[in-house]
């Protein structure tokens, strides 16, 4: 009996191998070898076999690529190696300086570079423990993701077990998940025949076939991967010396990499590959957004290090904004947190860059002024990445003869308070301060907001609904509102009133600095809001600093100081302050730092690495902490480090902490250090 388990068991086992093979010639290769018919026959019989034998699935099997039972939520996932970002260029003195900048870093007169195409698509994260697809998670913030494994498994590019006989204990892949051009226009016909939405580019498609919670729903849409790198490994096998062989070497694991990478050398290698690839453009089965370019050399990238998020070894030169002519049909007032009123422009739909653009941004009355836009123009719209649209200018041969010349209101359009200009400023803005609807929502929003008191669930339809039916004037109010109140506003059903409820209660813990940024002072962003919090150390002390006080702290200039000082005098900020307070809104105080010009905050020019999970600390705060004081939270560990902060299940950087004799911490002796 047990040798006829046997036999099946390999047999199943020879299955799997086969067919992912044809999976690799069919969706990688571009090259099968055998019939369809024969494919399906193959995995038809894998099915029959688990089928009669549950026994002997397997995760990494093929017949797993159909998707499994819906989720309720993505979990998340700690990468374990930050995903960072690429610093962008457009025009070729970028690029130049670029150059310049890695020889000069390197003394050397010349680099090689790896080049190869930027796949306009979703990054993610693969991860292969003993050469098993294990999970697989989404960029996120970078430091944690969504936990897209089950998606992933659908998408048949990517292999579910590594094709070698030792395969390596760790393997984190990076790459791009995207859709083809032609899977693309397919899925939209099948959109259209099944009266359903069709998507505006490949690139939304790709995001919304990933983040579905039903994996099923993923397999049916032709999601394809491409590698560029690797995160984490531990794998004897992994080139050491450049990246061009790293690609090599995943190619050899099977996973697609873009047949167009090359090697080159210099700048003039780089123009030549950027134009040779601009010219590729339109006939690539994929939508690309410009190329990217690494230092080829691994030795070379570790000495060249990181800026902030990005990698100083690399850069994405993008191509050139899109552009497309259409008619501005209107102009519309929008006001904003501080009563700016921002003119938009409306515009006759028009396909840019593809997706549909109805919206412009017009800056300010100057803008509209020296672009000479009247209203009915044939306007010139321009697109770049994921920014606002823009108009460029006008195309005056088409004026039409009933074209409108546009003004500035002189009221608030939403609360019809005076609309003033002050001499120095561009814009103009409301005086109906937090009494307009508008400037409230948008201070309740702002105070809401993620950075701010991350008040989650309360989004903008919700805020909307609360100020116009008067159940919140302020963000006091917000710490006031019961279960019925809230169950009573359009789409709030008990429980998500429940849900918001909670967030606002637990949003009465806080920091200082958050609650300084959450009041919404003009020009008190978040640097300058944690810049105050580390210097003052109390609410109290802020409210009582004068400009003077207030200007001895670094970086803040007159013009802070006197947004702070009129804030402050305002007595309806004050008694929303109170309000706050009572309702059990807190933080913790402390002495403040010395405010003397120049004295260096205790741990400036300290740089910081945190990994693992913390017992009690999340990693912003942490951050934040470490913030306050002066320090740097760096993310990866370099000789330069000075201390790592080490919690549970803790990367590659503690072991590198520990080899260059970096000093490491645990989260009770960050607190210590920080008191
Ligand atoms: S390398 C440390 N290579 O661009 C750098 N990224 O802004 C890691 N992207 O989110 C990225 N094509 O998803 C790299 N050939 C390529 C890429 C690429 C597209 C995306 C990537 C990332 C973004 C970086």
């Amino acid at each position: 009996m047990n040798e006829k388990i046997d036999k099946i068991k390999q047999h199943a086992q020879d299955l799997r191998a086969e067919i992912e093979l044809h999976n690799y010639r069919y969706y990688v290769l571009d090259n099968p070898t055998i019939p369809d018919a024969e494919y399906d026959k193959q995995l038809r019989e894998l099915q029959r076999i688990e089928q009669d034998y549950p026994q002997l699935i397997r995760a990494d099997s093929p017949t797993q690529r159909v998707g499994a039972a819906p989720l309720k939520a993505f979990s998340q996932i700690l990468h374990r190696k930050p995903m960072l970002s690429l610093s962008n260029a457009f025009e070729e003195v970028e690029l130049e300086a670029f150059n310049r900048r890695v020889c000069e870093g390197l003394l050397v007169d010349s680099v090689e570079f790896a080049v190869e195409p930027k796949f306009d698509g979703l990054a993610v994260s693969l991860c292969y423990e003993g050469g098993i697809f294990k999970t697989g998670a989404t960029r996120g913030d970078g430091y944690i993701g969504e936990d897209i494994t089950l998606n992933l498994k659908t998408i048949k590019s990517i292999p579910l077990s590594l094709p070698v006989d030792n395969p390596p204990p760790l393997l984190e892949v990076r790459g791009e998940v995207l859709m083809l051009k032609a899977d693309f226009l397919n899925l939209n016909q099948r959109q259209v025949a099944k009266g359903e939405k069709e998507f505006a580019n490949p690139r939304n498609a790709a995001a919304g076939s990933l983040r579905q919670l039903d994996s099923g729903i993923t397999a049916t849409r032709c999601l394809t991967f491409f590698a560029y790198g690797v995160g984490e490994y531990q794998d004897s096998h992994m080139p050491l010396d450049k990246h061009s062989h790293v690609m090599t070497y995943l190619a050899s694991l099977h996973f697609p990499v873009a047949k167009e990478s090359s090697v080159v050398k210099g700048l003039q290698g780089l123009l030549a590959y950027f134009q040779a690839i601009e010219l590729q453009r339109e006939r690539l089965p994929y939508d690309i957004d410009g190329v990217v370019y690494k230092v080829n050399s691994l030795t070379q990238q570790k000495q060249l290090g990181f800026v902030s998020r990005a990698p100083r070894f690399a850069l994405a030169h993008k191509f050139p904004a899109q552009e497309a002519v259409t008619q501005l049909l209107g102009i519309d007032v929008q006001v904003g947190r501080t009563g700016a009123l921002t003119p938009v422009a409306r515009l006759k739909p028009v396909f840019v860059g593809g997706v549909t653009v109805t919206n412009a941004t017009l800056h300010n009355a100057d803008e509209i002024e020296r672009k000479d836009v009247h209203i009915g123009d044939a306007v010139i719209v321009r697109r770049a990445g994921d920014v606002i649209p823009e108009i460029v200018s006008v195309v005056l041969e088409k004026r039409p003869a009933d074209a409108r010349v546009f003004s500035m209101p002189e009221h608030c359009p939403v609360c019809g308070a005076k609309a003033v200009r002050l001499a120095d400023e561009a814009v103009s803005r409301c005086t109906g301060g937090l009494f307009c609807p508008a400037q409230r929502k948008q201070a309740i929003l702002h105070f809401a907001s993620r950075r701010a008191m991350d008040i989650e669930g309360l989004g903008d339809k919700l805020v909307n609904q609360m100020v116009d039916q008067a159940i919140v004037r302020t963000p006091a109010d917000l710490y006031k509102l019961g279960l019925g109140a809230l169950a009573n506003l359009e789409r709030m059903a008990k429980k998500s009133a429940g849900n918001i409820l909670r967030a606002i209660e637990k949003s009465k813990h806080t920091t200082l600095a958050r609650f300084i940024y959450a009041l919404g002072i003009r020009n008190v962003g978040e640097t300058t809001a944690k810049d105050l919090a580390a210097h003052l150390g109390s609410l109290d002390r802020l409210i009582e600093a004068d400009s003077v006080r207030l200007q001895q702290i670094p970086d803040i200039g007159p013009v802070v100081a006197q947004s702070i000082a009129d804030f402050f005098a305002e007595a309806h900020n004050c008694e929303v302050i109170e309000q706050l307070r009572a309702c059990g809104v807190h933080w913790n105080e402390h002495e403040g730092i010395s405010v003397l010009v120049g004295e260096p905050k205790p741990l400036y020019g300290k740089t910081f690495v945190l990994t693992g999970t913390l017992p009690t600390l999340s990693r912003e705060e942490a951050k934040e902490k470490i913030e306050a004081l002066g320090g740097k939270v760096s993310s990866s560990v370099s000789k330069k480090t000075n201390y790592v902060v080490v919690g549970a299940d803790p990367g590659s950087k503690y072991d590198k902490a520990l080899s260059l004799g970096i000093s490491v911490l645990d989260e009770i002796g960050l607190m210590e250090l920080l008191q």
